[in-house]
């Protein structure tokens, strides 16, 4: 048999924000699985914001994707064709199938899930690689502890939401920063001690007052001057989880540095970064953890889920780095 997909690849390699030019839609011929081998019909696509990265010919954790190649992005699916021992039809998997409606696999990467515990996007969001990365980033680099104080940006999204209830449930106080007045009452529903509305507040005058003796894990999602913001308000021996940098992945130009570095000196604080694939080992430990929470309330998982196939992808791409999203952002095969 063969399946038609139709598939967003990378026409040319975008300076600033990807537009028009930066993809094609394609249609492209899948045919049956070869020995060890199977099909995926994919059913959701996850919009990360590291995908602007991979745009880029430059060295980094992963390769850069290639121009003429479909989209790389993780996504989630169901097995209609299959000559591999471990994957029968039907199995619900989620794995890095692409900006596509059918995916070939070898199962390197793929994992099976079980849609009893939740739906697949929550699979591509708490319970899946931005969940792991906030259950990571927290414990192995923050290293938080009970009774500290954590800051962290863009909280309403997919990691920053799972960090803040994380941190919530080790009984911290929780101060979420995020853009606009509907996540931020959204933050204080889900249990956040603090929300500030970076769009219309001033970050930094608004930690000192809610953190005067300094605030002990800044999560950086986005970099920029809300991490000055993060740095001019340190408590001493505070850890900064260089997460990502969110406000500078389409800048032209390369960002200027941290303003306030200096801090981190006169804070005897430190300042590391990691990516989550290295935790490919533990990423049981993490579901298992995270799971638990879902199934007992103590993690509320939301996603927003855009409809609009593959053709939909370069504008709900562009939709992340404008906060359309409220939790994981997920695009509807
Ligand atoms: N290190 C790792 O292994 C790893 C793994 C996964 C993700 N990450 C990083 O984690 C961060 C969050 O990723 P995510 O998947 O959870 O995305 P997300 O938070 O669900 O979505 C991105 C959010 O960023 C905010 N944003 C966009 N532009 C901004 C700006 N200029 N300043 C401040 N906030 C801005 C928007 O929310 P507002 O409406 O609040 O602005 C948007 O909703 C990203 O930096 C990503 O690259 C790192």
């Amino acid at each position: 048999m063969t399946w038609t997909s139709k598939e967003i690849h990378l026409a040319t390699r975008p300076t600033g924000y990807p537009d028009g030019d930066t993809w094609s839609l394609v249609s492209a011929e899948v045919q049956d699985p070869a020995e060890g081998e199977f099909v995926v019909e994919v059913d959701h696509i996850s919009l990360d914001p590291a995908m602007r990265g991979w745009l880029n010919d430059v060295r980094s954790y992963v390769p850069p994707v290639k121009v003429g190649e479909a989209m790389r992005a993780l996504a989630t699916g169901t097995v209609v064709a299959s000559a591999h021992a471990g994957f029968v039809v039907g199995d619900a998997v989620v794995g890095t199938f692409g900006v596509v409606e059918y995916a070939k696999s070898n199962g390197r990467g793929v994992t099976r899930l079980d849609l009893d515990v939740a739906g697949a996007p929550t699979w591509l969001g708490a319970l899946g690689m931005p969940g792991m990365t906030a259950y990571f980033g927290l414990n192995d680099i923050g290293r938080l502890q009970p009774g500290e104080t954590i800051v962290v940006s863009a909280a309403a999204g997919a990691v920053g939401s799972v960090v803040a209830q994380l941190a919530k449930a080790m009984g911290c106080r929780v101060i979420g920063i995020a853009g606009g007045p509907d996540k931020v009452a959204w933050l204080k529903e889900i249990g956040l001690d603090e929300a500030i509305d970076y769009k219309s507040e001033s970050v930094h005058k608004r930690l000192r007052a809610l953190a005067p003796d300094g605030i002990d894990v800044y999560f950086d999602n986005v970099g920029g001057e809300i991490l000055d913001a993060a740095l001019a308000n340190l408590r001493r021996g505070a850890r900064i989880v260089l997460c990502g940098a969110i406000s500078s992945y389409n800048d032209e130009t390369l960002a200027e540095g941290p303003r306030r570095y200096m801090s981190l000196l006169v804070f005897r604080a430190t300042m590391a970064g990691f990516v989550v694939f290295d935790y490919e080992d533990r990423y049981p430990e993490a579901v298992a953890a995270l799971s638990k929470m879902v199934a007992d309330g103590s993690l509320v998982a939301r996603e927003t889920v855009l409809d609009g196939g593959v053709e939909g992808f370069p504008e709900a791409l562009l939709g992340l780095y404008d906060g359309v999203n409220t939790g994981k952002l997920v695009l509807k095969v």
